[in-house]
């Protein structure tokens, strides 16, 4: 899968850079065309002349190149590239990608590239737990960037722990992966709900809930990564996209949310109704400001919200696959199961809210995919991005299966 991909190759300043000369190796040996760019530091741990040996390319380190006056356009090479993996990538480096700080070529590469981006940690243990770390790692990932974990191992410094750039030939692994589950859903049309929704009681006030987005963001990206051509039906969330394939509907209510999934629904080949949508609105909106003087205690009158997931499963046709998820705080198994018969649909993820980890604003989720013939897999603890790649996956060996 790798044959002709054009791969930018970031190397910054960490011991494993070393590690780097085999990966560039690994690359070209697919059959990619691999572009190295090393930050100044890097320079000090592997030279250049290793790196455009291997890879056939001169190496790009600065913006200019000294005597000719030639300009490197990081431009052109956000442009070129089919993905770009930052390999070792240190705390430093990480920090000013997560900050969008462009003081060296690699960087500024970074956030001119258009590509997805892979990201490999490599640190000493202590750096690598650090808040800041943490925190920026966590940024990366939610901007839609893959993170491929660092091992657990002795490291540099003879401390034992999770630091370990992994292993060159996992690195090209997970691109060779990630570019045979691209062209899976080439062709197909997935339409996605996501977020919450906002129920106005008058100008000033609404009734939503927890929900941030992330999972149905995560879910778009990994979408359109494997070739589909998205359309993010989304709630109010502060949250953006990225990929070039997603189409984006803001909407507000749940009412808005319905009638913009319902008007895609025809096009969709799979809909995958991931908002958390309220199920009550109010019944007759303020027009004005209630004041507190005016009641003491004041009522608000509830009628029910259509349900989208329901309405997508009445107006299924052959061949149109639906998926639902279910957050539940009890009798877990069960309640999925009556609302993947409810709501007609051919596949429920199931996550719950007695799982820390899993549900509302945190970037985790543990899920458990029940399909309509009974089927039921349980899912480790992962980040929604990943959860977003099993569940993509799912859905397409379902799809062979009924095809
Ligand atoms: N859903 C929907 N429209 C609604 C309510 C829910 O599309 N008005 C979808 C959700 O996006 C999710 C599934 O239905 O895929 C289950 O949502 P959930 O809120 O758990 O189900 P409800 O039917 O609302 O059941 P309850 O709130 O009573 O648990």
């Amino acid at each position: 899968m790798l044959t002709g991909k054009h791969i930018i190759v970031g190397i910054t300043g960490g011991i494993a850079a070393y590690k780097t000369a085999t990966l560039v190796r690994l690359l070209v040996k697919a059959g990619a065309e691999v572009q190295v760019i090393m930050t100044p530091n890097a320079r000090e741990f592997i030279t250049p002349v290793t790196l455009s040996t291997l890879s056939g390319k001169p190496v790009i380190s600065e913006f200019f190149t000294a005597n000719t006056g030639q300009w490197n356009s990081h431009v052109d090479l956000g442009l070129w590239a089919d993905a770009m993996v930052v390999a070792p990538a240190t705390a430093s480096t990480i920090a000013k990608m997560a900050n969008g700080v462009a003081d060296n070529m690699l960087v500024t590469t970074y956030l001119s590239a258009k590509a997805p981006v892979f990201v490999a940690p490599a640190m000493d243990l202590d750096m690598m737990r650090h808040p800041t770390t943490v925190r920026n790692i966590a940024l990366l990932r939610s901007y839609g960037n893959h993170i491929i974990e660092p091992a657990e191992g002795e490291l540099a410094s003879h401390l034992v722990g999770k630091g370990r750039m992994e292993e060159p030939e996992n690195i090209c692994k997970v691109l060779d992966e990630f570019f045979s589950r691209r062209a899976d859903l080439a062709g197909k049309r997935v339409l996605i709900t996501a977020g919450p929704t906002r129920e106005r009681i008058d100008p000033v006030r609404y009734i939503s809930n927890f929900s941030s987005g992330k999972m149905g963001f995560a879910l778009a990206e990994e979408c359109a990564s494997s070739g589909a051509q998205v359309t993010l039906v989304a709630g109010p969330v502060a949250l953006a996209t990225r990929h070039p394939a997603i189409t984006r509907i803001d909407v507000e209510s749940a009412q808005q949310m319905h009638d913009a999934t319902m008007s895609q629904f025809p096009q969709a080949d799979i809909t995958i109704l991931c908002a958390a949508v309220a199920d009550y609105r109010v019944d007759c909106v303020a027009e004005r400001k209630i004041k507190r003087e005016h009641t003491d205690e004041p009522t608000l009158k509830l009628v029910k919200n259509p349900d989208i997931a329901r309405a997508t499963g009445q107006a299924k046709r052959n061949g149109q696959l639906t998926v639902g998820f279910a957050l539940e705080t009890d009798n877990e198994q069960a309640n999925a199961l009556e609302k993947l018969q409810r709501k007609n649909l051919d596949m429920i993820v199931l996550n719950s809210l007695r799982d820390k980890q899993a549900g509302f604003q945190v970037d985790t989720n543990r899920v458990t995919i029940i399909t309509a013939d009974g089927q039921r897999t349980e899912y480790p603890l992962k980040p929604k991005r990943d959860v977003a790649a099993d569940i993509v996956n799912a859905i397409m060996q379902l799809m062979k299966q009924k095809s």
